[in-house]
């Protein structure tokens, strides 16, 4: 095999895969794209004694580790740091005013994402994975092409699963320099906090980020085209999270059109709306991710793509050509790197003949990491109308919380749906909505009683530690019994 100089301009680089530059002729699966839906696929596979070649152009880890849930959250994590010294002198611990050393900030984050790709690289070497670094290409006959930096090879296996990813998407007007406008790639490693922010967008990245730069001492605001941030979580809790960022000084401007901006010095000018001007330093973009399908040689293998760019497939991940799934962001089920773990998982039970059952995406859990964090799953109160229940629902607030209270994270509410029963009570739980301290990790008992379709019943008879947050869950379903305890 013809090996490439690794000094190549345009080469791929990976210092992070294991190299092995055999070309194994009895392989089971290729897996292209070593982000969670890849690497998930590979390791789960490998688990269960299938022979597994993985290809990576960039680094193993994709999206989520590189520039997407790992930095982004390890970053609201340095600006809830900053909240906890800020207002410590509360709890009679007088730390002086807090200061933010932005660089070592980048540091740490850093070494979070080496430490969690180490780990993944490791893994895969353990379990016998052959990992090429390279860009692949689908080719007419079902091999896969790679052009690498350690070698140029073509794979064949009967079986292929894609998981691609995606890129932020761009917006007319606003064309990213890394400079004046950013997306969440160049955010995440920009050099210094501005002192002014716009965030065009205000979904799960871009309230995540205004959080995050708010809390850190940018002034921020949210540029937003539909009537509401967050689509898709409960009217109840939008409500809480915009109170919070308004007590906090992060504006928002929803149902507003966005025209375009022009650089001045120091900074920029966005023109939105009807003739209304906002001058930042920074314009941060957050407008969605599109799938990464380009130069995969798609059509080449019969691979079908929908009119938005998605890779077509079924509930198993199945494409339109036998022996090729599609898994993660480059397909149109929710692009969360949990959604990918599953269906990575999903495709190698199918490859294995375990007729698996497809998962179900109405009951995904959500987590949103801003602050105060939000995590559902299930049904929002609007959806289960729409969708011809009658509801009961009830909601519970952290304030009369015990450990809210010492924790001093007081504002939050967890709000539970539940189909209404033949006499008028609360019967299977539809859908689990909280914002406040740590939801994103209360989440698991909601998310199993919408799953596991539990009644309101089940859940009011289980006992909850005390005093903790999560007991919060377990009142707020004792207050659908009609009969409440706190
Ligand atoms: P998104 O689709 O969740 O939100 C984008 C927002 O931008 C929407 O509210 C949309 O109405 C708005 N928008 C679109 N065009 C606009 C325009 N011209 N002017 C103003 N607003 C405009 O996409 P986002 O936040 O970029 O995230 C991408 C994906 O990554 C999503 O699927 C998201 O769920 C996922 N993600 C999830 C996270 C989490 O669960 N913690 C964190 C980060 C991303």
């Amino acid at each position: 095999m013809a090996k490439t100089s690794s000094e190549e301009p345009d080469a791929p680089k990976n210092l992070d895969v294991p190299e092995n530059l055999d070309v194994p002729e009895d392989l089971d699966v290729i897996v292209i794209g070593g982000g969670p839906g890849g690497y998930a696929a590979a390791l789960y596979g490998a688990s269960a004694g299938l022979n597994i070649a993985l290809v990576e152009q960039d680094k193993i880890g994709g999206t989520c580790l590189h520039v997407g849930c790992i930095p982004a959250k390890e970053l609201l994590e340095a600006a809830s740091v900053f909240r906890t010294v800020r207002d410590s002198e509360e709890f009679g611990i007088n730390s002086g005013t807090p200061e933010l050393n932005w660089p070592t900030v980048m540091t740490r984050k850093q070494k979070v994402i080496d430490t969690l790709t180490k780990g993944v690289s490791s893994l895969l070497g353990s379990r016998s994975v052959h990992v090429y670094s390279g860009k692949a290409t689908l080719t007419k006959d079902k091999s896969v092409q790679v052009i690498g930096t350690d070698a140029n090879v073509t794979l064949q296996a009967p079986n292929i699963i894609l998981a691609t990813g995606s890129t932020p998407r761009t917006l007319p007007g606003f064309d990213v320099d890394g400079k004046l406008v950013v997306t969440s790639d160049e955010l995440l490693s920009i050099e210094a906090l501005p002192k002014t922010a716009a965030v065009i967008g205000g979904g799960a990245i871009g309230c995540e980020f205004a959080s995050m730069m708010g809390d850190l001492g940018t002034e921020v605001t949210i540029l937003e085209a539909l009537p509401e941030i967050l689509a898709g979580c409960d009217a109840d809790i939008v409500k809480m999270v915009r109170r919070s960022f308004r007590k906090r000084k992060i504006d928002v401007h929803s149902d507003v059109k966005v025209n375009g901006h022009k650089p001045k010095k120091g900074g920029t000018v966005i023109s939105y709306g009807d003739g209304k001007e906002l001058e930042v330093e920074l314009v941060v973009t957050a407008v969605g991710r599109r799938p990464r399908t380009e130069d995969l040689g798609l059509k080449d293998a019969g691979v079908d793509v929908d009119d938005r760019g998605f890779i077509v497939a079924d509930a198993h991940c199945r494409t339109s050509t036998t022996g090729i799934w599609a898994v993660g962001d480059v397909i149109s089920t929710p692009q969360l790197a949990h959604t990918a773990f599953a269906e990575g998982m999903l495709v190698i039970k199918d490859i294995l003949g375990e007729n698996p059952d497809p998962l179900n995406h109405k009951g995904t859990p959500w987590c949103i990491y801003c602050h105060p964090e939000v995590a559902f799953a299930g049904h929002t109160e609007a959806s289960a109308i729409e969708a011809g229940y009658e509801v009961v629902t009830a909601s519970h607030r952290y304030m009369g919380n015990g450990r809210a209270q010492i924790v001093g994270e007081t504002d939050g509410i967890v709000k539970i749906i539940a189909e209404k029963t033949a006499d008028g009570g609360a019967g299977r739980i539809l859908g689990v909505h909280m914002t406040g301290p740590w939801v994103t990790e209360q989440l698991g008992q909601g998310y199993l009683a919408v799953n596991w379709e539990a009644t309101v019943s089940d859940v009011a008879s289980l006992i909850q530690p005390h005093p903790t947050l999560s007991e919060l869950f377990g009142e707020t379903a004792l207050a659908l019994t009609g009969r409440s305890l706190h």
